[in-house]
């Protein structure tokens, strides 16, 4: 509760400098729940420091109101929204369009107005990318290992995939849901790009330099002492490591590669540019590293305590 009181504060302080007039541009988040979101932070910050007039509101929308909430959208002229869980691959009976990534994936967070209706986007996915871009890592030179085949994971093999990287595997407890993932990615791109295999396979790996995405949901706060593969040896191929995990700061995944002599990311950049690559779709301005650090500060002083 303290932490939600805290981003409350914050966004509270934010909205008392966003005059909200006439002219103002409305964009939300939908989804079930929205209370512990960070979205607002993200938005209303740059809104400000970007002086754009625009304001952020979350809406909490029931399972079964996804299509009103769309069409309601629209017909108040609202500018964009995100879409978070449930809600990701509901929405998309609904749009007028959407970005191939985004359609591949079969879910969509962010929705842009067009003429006719919004179109959907996977800024999820090219936030990834461009938070791992501004830590020097590019997918389409690595040997990629992805943890997990949950939805996160079949997200990342689509990109992983779309940025041509040198070799894809998946590692999974569940070997099928590796499998399914591996064939609908294979039959999307024509080719045999990603291979699955059984997570305690990890041994039979050619030796390389990895990089790792962890995509499961082990490691995730208050389970800070938990990793999904716990054997030294597997980190020694890992050279760069990115857990979609934010919250602890540094997971035990993240401790391990370190451990073993790689470098280490936690997941909020990738939150950050999720929001970011939202905002540049919804208002047509670049977001540059000045102000992008700014609110990387703002969501670590809310996020990481
Ligand atoms: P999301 O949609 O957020 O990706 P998910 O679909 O529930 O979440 O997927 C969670 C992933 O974490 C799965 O790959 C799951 O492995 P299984 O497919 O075998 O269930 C993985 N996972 C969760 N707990 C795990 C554990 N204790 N050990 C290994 N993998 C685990």
């Amino acid at each position: 509760m303290e932490g939600v009181k805290h981003i409350m504060q914050r966004s509270e302080n934010l909205v008392s400098k966003i005059e909200v007039r006439g002219t103002t541009r409305v964009c939300g988040l939908i989804g079930n729940p929205v209370e512990h979101t960070m979205s607002p932070l993200i938005h209303n910050t740059l809104a400000v420091r970007k002086g754009i007039d625009m304001v952020y509101v979350p809406f909490m929308v029931q399972n079964d109101q996804v299509s009103e909430a769309i069409k309601g959208a629209y017909a108040l002229n609202v500018l964009g929204m995100n879409v978070t869980v449930p809600h990701k691959s509901a929405v998309i009976s609904d749009l007028v369009s959407i970005d191939s990534l985004a359609q591949n994936i079969g879910a969509v967070n962010t929705l842009v107005r067009e003429g006719n209706g919004f179109k959907g986007y996977n800024t999820d996915m090219s936030g990834l990318k461009r938070a791992m871009a501004s830590d020097g890592i590019l997918i389409s030179d690595s040997d990629v290992i992805i943890l997990g085949a949950g939805g996160a994971a079949r997200a990342v093999a689509f990109l992983c995939a779309t940025e041509k990287a040198s070799s894809i595997t998946i590692l999974n407890r569940t070997l099928d849901k590796a499998e399914k993932i591996a064939d609908e990615v294979n039959a999307v791109f024509g080719k045999e790009c990603v291979k699955a295999m059984a997570l305690e396979a990890y041994e039979q790996l050619p030796v390389k330099s990895y990089l790792a995405i962890q995509s499961t949901s082990v490691g995730l706060y208050p389970h800070h002492e938990e990793a999904v593969i716990m054997d030294v040896g597997f980190y020694k191929m890992v050279t760069k490591g990115f857990d979609l995990i934010y919250k602890p700061e540094e997971t035990m995944f993240m401790k391990m590669v370190k451990k073993a002599g790689g470098q280490a990311y936690n997941g909020l950049k990738m939150l950050l540019y999720q929001g970011i690559d939202a905002f540049e779709l919804w208002n047509h301005v670049p977001v540059d590293e000045d102000d992008a650090l700014a609110v990387y500060q703002l969501l670590k002083e809310n996020i990481c305590v």
